[in-house]
């Protein structure tokens, strides 16, 4: 046998790595090989700690030495008379399958904390609203993915029985104002100093709320949004009833860099949504958040989601995004490839503990453009008369057009 020259002196640092070497199932020779030190004093530390021996994989019992263990808590003597309890054994009873499935699961949550957004293989998937409360989420898709139909699904889902506060750039929500009684406010009527106190006033009356910015330049919105958001953000302690905050194209609100905007808007914008995802949990402000391209969503904001829900990407850029914040492999990751509308790989403490495809369920309400409606058929206009009308003279005061060549 080859003689190793081994080192004996065996101090606290030595006892702490063999600490960990004996609690990944290493024998005592093992453990001395890697310190390096002497089997001996392996087995006299593992005596004073009284830790059992592990043995090389099939070596007879030959070794088997009585062990000293923590005697057992001593349970207290009562008059009572003893209870017999059904041995513990259920625990253990489980095979090995039905642990890995009970781990994969998706969540079975139930009454109203179970929102159900969709099938997988035709079983009902849904999302556990407590859960989602504090762990917040993020939805991930490209243009026409079907984001604003998946928040719209959750909202729908748990009207009524949380507060909701929705940010909604494409006008998309206005719905819920005349099906669900939201008020609805339109952000260009007003200065952000009375947004901010809207949102406190939504804070303290506990109503659910759209705040829609469409037809607004950016910069305003990026003003608009960080004040109402701060004004909810600055409610007192005792308003912080829990609320969703849903927040549709969150990188308009949240950029990543510099897209133009104005540098003060900008920054105003990405601190209130990195307060909203990091620090409104304790104010019972619960992000929802929708994005068409991670890359383009501040790194700050996206980071403070648990739960994802991740649809059609087919940039490199956002796809190497999703996996790194959601620790998949670049396999799973591909996959989104290839997801269609309305399908959506979900995971997290709210949904499931493995990437799971979503397929999510049809909508109450309607959005802006009233759904799918495919494409309007053309006019049948003649090109002569196309001509004529777009050149015909109208009231509006206009430079001469030059003449329209009809190809
Ligand atoms: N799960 C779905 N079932 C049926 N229609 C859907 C579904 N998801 C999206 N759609 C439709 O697809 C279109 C694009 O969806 P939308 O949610 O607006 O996409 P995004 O917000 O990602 O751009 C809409 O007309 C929407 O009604
Ligand atoms: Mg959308």
């Amino acid at each position: 046998m080859m003689q190793h020259h081994r080192g004996v002196f065996f101090g606290e640092v030595q006892k702490a790595l063999a600490a960990a070497l004996h609690d990944a199932g290493q024998t005592d020779r093992e453990i001395a090989d890697a310190i390096p030190t002497s089997v001996n004093n392996i087995i006299w530390w593992r005596k004073e700690e009284a830790l059992i021996e592990h043995r090389p994989v099939g070596e007879a019992d030959e070794y088997s030495e009585p062990l000293k263990r923590e005697p057992a808590v001593q349970q207290k003597r009562t008059a009572e008379p003893a209870v017999f309890a059904p041995p513990i054994t259920d625990a253990r009873a489980i095979s090995v399958s039905d642990a890995q499935i009970a781990f994969v699961a998706p969540v079975r949550p139930e009454g109203d904390n179970a929102l159900e957004i969709g099938t997988c293989m035709d079983a009902k998937v849904f999302i556990d609203l407590e859960e989602l409360l504090t762990t917040r989420l993020l939805i991930q898709g490209n243009s026409g993915s079907g984001k604003s139909h998946l928040l719209r699904k959750l909202l729908e889902e748990s009207t009524g029985v949380v507060q909701q506060i929705i940010v909604d750039p494409e006008a998309d929500f206005v719905s819920f104002g005349e099906t669900f009684g939201y008020t609805v406010v339109d952000a260009a009527k007003f200065k952000p100093a009375k947004l901010a106190s809207v949102a406190r006033k939504a804070r303290e009356l506990r109503g659910s709320i759209v705040l829609t910015l469409e037809g607004m330049p950016i910069d305003d919105q990026l003003r608009a949004v960080a004040a109402f958001l701060n004004g909810l953000f600055d409610a007192p302690p005792e308003h912080w009833h829990p609320a969703i905050v849903a927040v549709d194209e969150a990188h308009l609100f949240a950029p990543n860099g510099d897209n133009g905007e104005e540098k003060e808007a900008r920054k105003e914008g990405q601190q209130a949504m990195a307060n909203l995802m990091s620090r409104g949990r304790k104010r019972g402000l619960a992000g929802v958040i929708a994005t068409q391209r991670l890359s383009k969503l501040h790194k700050n904001v996206a980071a403070e989601a648990s739960n994802f829900l991740l649809g059609r990407t087919f940039l490199d850029i956002d796809i190497a995004r999703a996996v790194d914040l959601l620790g998949m492999s670049r396999a799973d990751g591909e996959q989104v490839r290839n997801l269609n509308r309305g399908d959506f790989l979900g995971l997290g403490p709210a949904i499931a503990r493995r990437p799971m495809k979503v397929t999510v369920g049809a909508v109450m309400t309607v959005g802006k453009a009233g759904g799918s409606k495919g494409l309007t058929p053309l006019p049948s206009t003649s090109a002569a008369d196309m001509t004529s009308m777009m050149l015909a003279d109208d009231d509006v005061d206009q430079p001469a057009t030059p003449a329209l060549r009809v190809i």
